[in-house]
């Protein structure tokens, strides 16, 4: 399948239209950013690592049923993927305390999350992603109340099959952040799964794994992630 024009420039990921109306071209850059686009840089490899990742656990979603919208890698840094209309909308599921739910409500990173808390998020740079509830998506037209449903039955079924994978690997899912689109009136997983959207820790010392690496200026970045991919046994080469 042939890339045909650009559609969208994201922080991190470009989208090509194709020849198919029903398929997309996800590339996977090396661009990194962090408050909501203030800190940038370019990271030799993280565009092959996180494509290779995120096709990695679709996969594993998809295998337990969960619907996503890859397809298929295409090179290294490229995967083939349905053509959603995204909603502007992020979900995310905290397992344990850390980032923005600690400066809102004054909690110590760390603290377990006992159920896990589930959070909405408009998807805007401008306004910094506001936290959102299931009013505001109904009454601004963000979705309807099916979509609410699912991408929160989805999201949390997410969590049970990914701790799971981490755990055995010997990591802690601390946090993760999904976005979802249509396929033809369906909720589909869209984005990506990858350290750059989810907290990752050693399960023994704690030790970030993810994009925290970058936001807070420790370092390893790139190494961090290819960590993980090695402990989760995904095929980098
Ligand atoms: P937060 O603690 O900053 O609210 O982030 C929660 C999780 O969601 C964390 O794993 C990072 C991820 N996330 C993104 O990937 N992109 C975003 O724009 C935001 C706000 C969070
Ligand atoms: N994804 C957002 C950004 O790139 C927020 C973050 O990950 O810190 O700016």
């Amino acid at each position: 399948m042939e890339k045909t024009n650009e559609l969208y420039r994201g922080k991190a990921k470009t989208v090509y239209e194709t020849s198919d109306p029903d398929r997309l071209i996800l590339h996977f850059r090396n661009d990194t950013s962090a408050f909501d686009g203030e800190k940038v840089a370019q990271l030799d490899r993280k565009g092959m690592v996180n494509n290779k990742f995120n096709a990695f656990i679709m996969q594993k979603l998809e295998e337990a049923g969960i619907p996503t919208q890859v397809d298929r890698l295409i090179s290294d840094d490229e995967a083939l993927v349905k053509r959603l209309e995204m909603l502007p909308i992020e979900c995310v599921v905290r397992n344990i305390a850390a980032g923005s739910i600690c400066r809102r409500l004054g909690v110590e990173e760390g603290l377990t999350l006992n159920p896990p808390t589930f959070e909405f998020f408009l998807k805007n740079d401008e306004l910094h992603d506001p936290m959102i509830n299931e009013y505001h998506i109904r009454s601004f037209g963000w979705g309807e109340d099916e979509h609410i449903e699912q991408m929160k039955k989805l999201t949390f079924q997410v969590n049970d099959v990914l701790k799971a994978l981490f755990d055995e690997a010997g990591l802690l899912l601390v946090d993760y952040k999904l976005e979802f689109g249509l396929y033809k009136g369906e909720i589909v997983l869209g984005d990506e799964f990858t350290p750059d959207g989810c907290r990752l820790w050693d399960k023994e010392t704690r030790q970030k794994l993810d994009k925290d690496r970058f936001r807070q200026g420790l370092g390893g970045v790139v190494e961090a992630y290819e960590e993980v991919a090695h402990r989760l046994n995904v095929p980098l080469d």
